[in-house]
């Protein structure tokens, strides 16, 4: 029977540890013992966007990306899509099970029940310029949102960290849909608690003079299956700074802030407002594979945006739920979208190209989701706070996680310094 650990030999000393291994992994902290003398401050680990270090342990999302597997506390994201609400996997991923009857009907009502925001906000947000980015104003809002609830400071009280939690899950969306109705000049509209979240929602960016916006039920599901499909994602960029911002104990508004700003760059979830982008710049199926020869060489000044994954080396899972979920809206609505052409061929190139094929570039969640979002009318600078809407659900789900792990602390990595050795101050006469 082998041993579960790691013989090292510092070639520096000649000494010999014994490291020992638990869960694949060993402790970092293990590392500090090796030393050249007792002056030495022990060996680190260098990791520079954490290529290969485990920051937490986890049981909320599990991801293979080998074998293109993603699970929502041990349930496929695929079967979730098929077959819960939103709200219901937002239960099981913030309390590990699924909800019977009872438990969904008041978590429903909870979210439903929390959907209004302060009066105040509505200033607030209108103080924004007429062309301010939805994303921005859902940041600032959202972190806003701090200041009318003090006492989600007291993280560690349950019962006040769950409202905060609730709170937030169904504040999200008016926040969302009034940062898009600030930056079309539209008044904003008060949530309906008569209808579901992602009804509500759509009724809060889309209703006019109507005195009830009635969308179409498939378009619903398909808006609760998106918002499932983003709903986590393990220890993702904006994740981590959900987690490192709460483990200074901030409160959750201020944390998911953070968070929030973390998904808007485009190499997170900003990337499903830069495909659509790109599949406009592209615009047409004949011009496909010039730009892949360009996004190549270089010339194209940009990567095929919605391609690729840190951790997914086959295919995203939910990119092929939703490549069958925009065909499905599609029909619908009953116009095609030209791009969804340009989007096929774009990954009929890119994944017979051996540049793509070696590098194992596979179409990420990002890909088509923003073909769907165009299809609902949405525009584009909506897509990655559509994005955020559903993952904070994810980000809380983790911070809580995280404030219950005895082993957390606050986030403080090392560095490896490589500025001057100390040196005199210059006068400003000899500079
Ligand atoms: N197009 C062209 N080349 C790419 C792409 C791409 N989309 N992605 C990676 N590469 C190349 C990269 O140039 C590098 O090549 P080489 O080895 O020759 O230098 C190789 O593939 C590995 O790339 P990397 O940058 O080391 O990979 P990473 O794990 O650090 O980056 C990524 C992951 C998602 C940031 C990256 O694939 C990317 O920029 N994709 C486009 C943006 C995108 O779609 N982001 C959404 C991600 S999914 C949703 C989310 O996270 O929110």
């Amino acid at each position: 029977m082998s041993k579960e650990s790691l013989t090292v030999t510092d070639n520096r000393t000649g000494k010999i540890y014994e490291l020992p291994i638990e869960d694949g992994t060993v402790r970092s902290m293990d590392l500090r013992q090796i030393k050249t003398d007792a002056e030495d401050f022990g060996l680190m680990g260098y990791d520079p966007a954490f290529m290969n270090t485990a920051s937490c342990r986890s049981a909320v999302t599990y991801i293979d990306g080998d074998k293109g597997i993603l699970r929502y506390r041990g349930y496929p994201v695929d079967q979730l899509a098929e077959s819960a609400s939103f709200l219901e996997v937002a239960y099981l991923l913030i309390n590990g099970e699924l909800p019977d009857p009872g438990q969904l009907a008041k978590w429903e009502d909870d979210i439903t029940h929390h959907t209004f925001v302060h009066e105040n906000i509505r200033s607030f947000v209108n103080g924004f310029r007429y062309d301010a980015h939805p994303m921005g104003m859902l940041v600032a809002t959202v972190g806003a949102l701090s200041t009318f609830y003090p006492n989600a400071k007291e993280v560690h009280e349950t019962e006040n960290r769950r409202l905060q939690m609730i709170r937030l899950i169904a504040k999200m969306p008016t926040l969302a849909a009034w940062s898009y109705r600030h930056s079309q000049g539209r008044p904003f509209v008060y949530p309906d608690n008569g209808m579901s979240y992602s009804e509500n929602f759509l009724s809060m960016v889309k209703r006019v003079a109507e005195p009830r916006y009635k969308a179409h039920p498939d378009i619903v599901r398909a808006l609760d299956v998106l918002f499932i499909l983003h709903a986590d994602h393990e220890q993702n960029c904006s994740t981590n700074v959900m987690r490192s911002i709460g483990s200074s104990m901030a409160d959750p508004y201020v944390a998911v802030a953070g968070a929030a700003a973390a998904l808007y760059g485009p190499l997170h979830g900003g990337a499903n407002e830069a495909v659509l982008r790109m599949l406009k710049q592209i615009g047409s199926k004949d011009k496909v594979a010039d730009f892949v020869k360009a996004v190549k060489d270089g010339s194209a000044g940009q990567r095929l945006m919605g391609f690729g994954h840190r951790v997914y080396k086959n295919h995203d899972p939910r990119s092929r739920v939703i490549k069958h979920l925009a065909d499905r809206v599609f029909n619908i609505i009953g116009k095609r979208n030209p791009l969804l052409d340009v989007a096929h061929e774009l990954e009929r190139i890119a994944l017979e190209d051996e540049y793509f094929v070696s590098r194992k570039l596979y179409p990420n969640v990002d890909f088509y989701s923003g073909l769907i979002y165009e299809a609902l009318e949405i525009p584009v600078e909506m897509y990655t706070v559509m994005f955020a809407i559903p993952r904070t659900v994810g980000w809380l789900a983790q911070w809580e996680e995280m404030l219950l792990d005895k082993e957390q602390k606050i986030a403080r990595p090392r560095q490896i310094f490589t500025g001057y050795d100390e040196r005199p101050f210059k006068p400003m006469a000899g500079r």
